[in-house]
């Protein structure tokens, strides 16, 4: 589905870049991009992450996959080619954000590697950072918080990342995170410490 269709089409230049936009708005523009299965605690960080980044004075905004999938994916399952899609236009979506000056997080399960790459293709220097929300699959199981997973035992769910479709875990992820074992604070506090390390943001 990523091959070019359209001919005849020119890029257009715009007077305002990325940079003046950024320097409107105090802050580089950069991606978390949140992996993980489904329970592991993406959305949740990239919540409380954005509340730092917010409440610091910088223009954030949240692709989530559950709320991508009631609008601009609503086409799309959960088939691998489905998610491939969903994970293409939404690698393109985090770099126009990325263009705008905005500082963006997105929580998607994105269980494969070429499409996590893809998305890390589109990006500059360091301003893609993968976030790693390793947890074993037994534990989000536990939690359950939608009740997919007793779905997806029942064979109710079909495809169900981590129980019938495939989840494979990054090689080297800019922050790799366990949250069985590490609380909220101490995820948020290591996503944070990170940007000011890598001087994305300056404190
Ligand atoms: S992804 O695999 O294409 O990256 P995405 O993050 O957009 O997935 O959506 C995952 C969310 O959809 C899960 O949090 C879960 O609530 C819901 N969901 C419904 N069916 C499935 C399924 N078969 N596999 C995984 N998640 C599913």
């Amino acid at each position: 589905m990523d091959q070019q269709k359209a001919t005849n089409i020119v890029k257009q230049a715009t007077l305002v870049s990325r940079q003046d936009r950024e320097r409107l708005h105090n802050c580089r523009s950069f991606t978390l991009w949140f992996t993980g299965l489904s329970a592991s605690g993406k959305s949740t960080l990239a919540c409380r992450v954005e509340k730092v980044l917010h409440d610091k004075g910088y223009p954030t905004y949240i692709l989530d996959g559950d709320n991508v999938r009631h609008g601009l994916n609503k086409n799309l399952g959960f088939s691998p080619e489905d998610r491939q899609e969903n994970i293409r236009r939404l690698a393109e979506v985090a770099k126009l954000f990325r263009d705008a000056g905005v500082i963006n997080l997105t929580a998607f399960i994105s269980p494969y590697r070429q499409e996590r790459d893809f998305a890390r293709s589109l990006s500059e220097d360091d301003d893609f950072i993968e976030v790693f929300v390793d947890c074993p699959v037994e534990v989000c199981e536990g939690r359950d918080p939608k009740g997919m997973y007793t779905k997806a035992r029942q064979g109710i769910i079909k495809e169900f990342t981590g129980i019938s479709a495939p989840y494979e875990s990054p090689e080297s992820p800019e922050i790799h995170l366990h949250t069985d074992s590490q609380d909220i604070e101490q995820c948020v506090e290591q996503i944070v410490r990170y940007l000011i390390e890598q001087k994305l943001i300056p404190r």
